[in-house]
């Protein structure tokens, strides 16, 4: 018996179709020889599509993806400042609302400094923690209007939405997910300032504590955690944080783990009542589009992420071990981004 996994593919624009064809060569190698079919459904989503039809999630789409097990994206977006886009809103309109809709609730970004990769930082030591972002809630949820717009008297205002179901949930995932690496939790928030957003996050992790008495926990202000990030990356193992301190660290994390063709993430709705989408962190880089730079390796980290995710847990540690030797035998010439899949590819065949 087969098992068949129904699979979302969301190429997106610009260097997102090149890193999605290397990341599915990598996923076709890693689950050949297993009992694992992949049944893939591609959809055309993102800038390119919204020039040609005016369109950027219909509910049709949104219907259609749903009915999947999972989503792998590229990334989508054209090229920063095109007039053509200005009222597009591809970030709210199409990822945000995905990541919404489909409740990921969990928005999970590894960080690893990998042996040989060079990094920003002199003396890095070991970095391997793992962000936890809160992906449904927070200051993101679009809670917020204006008045008087463009008038000296314009009053703005966009409120950050906590609620105990949404910070539990998620705080829970965190916790089991340090059970199962070094038992070590760092809450980051700004408690002393977000007294009200801030107390709800803290007394949830304090009760949830409670059931982990193996996991040690820890907190920072978010501002101390961007220091630490860099003077101390070491004493991270999972960070959980909300929505917009968790965008903002996962940056930091991706700079200081050697850059952003590295970083994969996950959004997750660990419930499994929608399809969890994997995609690289970085966006679809117009500037190196259609030129065979971009490096694969974040879009194919995401296939680990997936695979991991459906349990094929094997198969995920293959796609990483694999990666993790490509990068350690690479040198300073540069390769094309199918060159880079291939290797990758060959090693998992090997
Ligand atoms: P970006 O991540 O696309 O590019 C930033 C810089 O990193 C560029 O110089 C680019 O060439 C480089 N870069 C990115 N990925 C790379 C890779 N795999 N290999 C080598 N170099 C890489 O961010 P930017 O320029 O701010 O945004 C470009 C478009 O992407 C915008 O439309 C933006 O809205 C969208 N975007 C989409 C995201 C997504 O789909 N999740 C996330 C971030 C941005
Ligand atoms: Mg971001």
């Amino acid at each position: 018996m087969s098992r068949v996994v129904k699979l979302a593919v969301i190429p997106g624009d610009g260097i997102g179709p090149e890193v999605v064809a290397e990341a599915e060569k990598v996923l076709d190698a890693a689950v050949a020889g297993t009992d694992v079919v992949i049944d893939r459904t591609r959809f055309a989503l993102g800038a390119a599509r919204y020039l040609e039809t005016g369109d950027t999630l219909t509910d049709d789409d949104l219907a259609a993806i749903a009915g999947h097990d999972a989503i792998l994206l590229g990334a989508v977006g054209g090229v920063p400042g095109d007039p053509r886009l200005r009222d597009a809103n591809i970030e709210r309109g199409l990822l945000l609302k995905l990541r919404f809709e489909l409740d990921h609730y969990v928005n999970l970004r590894p960080s690893k400094l990998y042996p040989s990769v060079p990094g920003p930082l002199a003396d890095p030591g070991e970095i391997d923690f793992v962000v936890v972002r809160e992906g449904t809630e927070g200051p993101y949820v679009g809670n917020g209007g204006s008045i008087r717009r463009g008038t000296p008297h314009e009053v703005a205002n966009e409120t950050s939405v906590n609620t105990a179901f949404g910070v539990e949930r998620v705080v829970r995932y965190a916790f089991d997910l340090a059970e199962r690496r070094r038992q070590k939790l760092t809450l980051v928030h700004k408690t002393n300032v977000l007294v009200h957003a801030g107390g709800i996050w803290k007394r949830i992790v304090d009760e949830v504590a409670a059931e982990h008495p193996d996991v040690a926990v820890d907190y920072l202000h978010v501002d101390a955690a961007t220091i630490f990030l860099v003077t101390n990356p070491g004493r991270f193992d999972v960070i959980v944080t909300d929505n917009l301190f968790g965008d903002i660290l996962t940056d930091l994390a991706g700079a200081v783990t050697g850059g952003i063709g590295l970083a994969a993430s996950g959004n997750i709705n660990p419930d499994g009542a929608f399809p969890s989408m994997f995609e690289p962190v970085h966006g679809s880089a117009p500037d190196i589009a259609g030129q065979q730079k971009a490096d694969p390796t974040a879009a194919i980290l995401s296939v680990s992420l997936l695979l991991d995710h459906l349990g094929l847990t094997e198969a995920a540690r293959r796609v990483t071990r694999a990666v993790e030797a490509d990068i350690a035998d690479r040198s300073s010439d540069p390769r094309t981004t199918t060159q880079i899949g291939d290797a990758i590819t060959a090693r998992l065949q090997a």
